[in-house]
């Protein structure tokens, strides 16, 4: 079975290595990130994707921005440097809170730090805090994955949306990773993936990456997910997220609030599997999250062809917002968190575990 490496630190050249998204299936590219504006403009196109790694993503960007800054600078001038690349790298995409969540953790572990105070060894401590934010998502999706098969029970057919999966974390992503546990248990699933338009992560990116792994991955359309799961052919939906409100409302991939919809009218258990870097409590509900609009190209063009006639407008929200109503229940590395989200949410994500 291949795994296929999202992004990691490549010690021998010092510098990042990552998959280059935007060309899956087609070719299998690692590209060596040296700079903060490479990284930027690979988070800003989705060259790397999918909340957990845009989190890694622009932790270790970060440090990429501050490596270059003299060693011999004062520890003030040095985190006036990094607040500026950490505002920079911040406005690459609006809607995974990861990326902001990644930001200011490192941004408090250059505050916080007591030990020398030369830029040298601040930039030491925020490549520490990279590679351990790194470790970190690959144990949180392991938890995730644990936690996320034993609540599906017997169930083994199972439709997502988008890629919450290895490519769009470390390891084994989040809403594919009760599927690789159960496979390491020798559980067989069967996944249909919502090809996921207008980027199409579902055919490109998940179907890949399942497929590699010998796990059997049906690709529909998106306007299929409705005669697949009134046919019965699906026992639970499990999606990714970008960003949880307090209350549970989630962004996630454009389309899944119409996922969790069709689940609700067929009685189909509708899950959001993501790690506590996901949720922001700091707002209400899902009417505060800040939807990405991306380019007209990307609806209005397929390969070289023109889909929409010239002149006329198109809209492209890159996400929605699925109501806390339509969400049977949030698998997080803490736990899984069922109704009432407001209250749960509180309690599973404040315990230690
Ligand atoms: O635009 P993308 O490809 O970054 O969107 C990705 C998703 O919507 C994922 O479902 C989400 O980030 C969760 S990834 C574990």
């Amino acid at each position: 079975m291949t795994r296929l490496k999202t992004i990691e630190w490549n010690s021998g050249s010092g510098c990042v290595r990552m998959i280059d998204q935007t060309l899956l299936p087609e070719r299998i590219l690692y590209l060596d990130i040296t700079t903060i504006e490479q990284m930027h403009e690979a988070i800003k196109i989705l060259r790397v994707r999918g909340a957990p790694a845009i989190g890694i993503a622009a932790a270790f960007g970060l440090y990429l921005g501050v490596r270059v800054f003299p060693d011999s600078a004062g520890r003030g001038e040095f985190l006036a440097h990094m607040e500026n690349r950490a505002d920079y790298l911040a406005g690459a995409r609006p809607t995974a809170v990861n990326l902001f969540w990644a930001l200011d953790r490192m941004k408090k572990a250059a505050h916080e730090y007591t030990g020398a105070q030369d830029a040298a060894a601040v930039k030491k401590r925020l490549f520490d805090e990279a590679c351990l934010i790194l470790e970190e998502d690959r144990k949180m999706c392991r938890a995730i994955g644990e936690a996320g098969f034993e609540l599906l029970g017997d169930k083994r057919r199972v439709l997502t949306h988008c890629n919450a999966g290895g490519l769009a974390a470390s390891e084994f992503g989040t809403a594919l990773a009760p599927v690789y546990v159960g496979q390491e248990k020798g559980a067989k699933f069967k996944v249909f993936a919502d090809e996921t338009r207008p980027l199409l992560q579902g055919a490109r990116i998940t179907a890949l990456e399942l497929s590699e792994a010998g796990i059997d991955v049906t690709v529909i359309c998106d306007n299929m997910a409705a005669t697949v799961m009134v046919s019965g052919s699906v026992e639970a939906c499990i999606v990714g997220a970008d960003r949880i409100a307090a209350n549970g409302d989630t962004a996630n991939k454009i389309g899944t609030y119409g996922v969790a919809l069709i689940a609700a009218a067929h009685g189909i258990p509708f899950y959001v599997a993501a790690p506590s870097s996901t949720f922001d409590l700091t707002i209400p509900d899902g009417s505060h999250i800040p939807i990405e609009e991306r380019g007209r190209e990307e609806v209005a063009v397929w390969g070289s062809k023109k889909t929409v006639p010239d002149g006329v407008s198109v809209f492209n929200p890159s996400f929605d917002v699925t109501p806390n109503i339509l969400i049977s229940a949030i698998i997080t590395e803490k736990g899984v968190i069922e109704p009432p989200f407001t209250e749960n949410i509180n309690s599973i994500l404040s315990s230690t575990k």
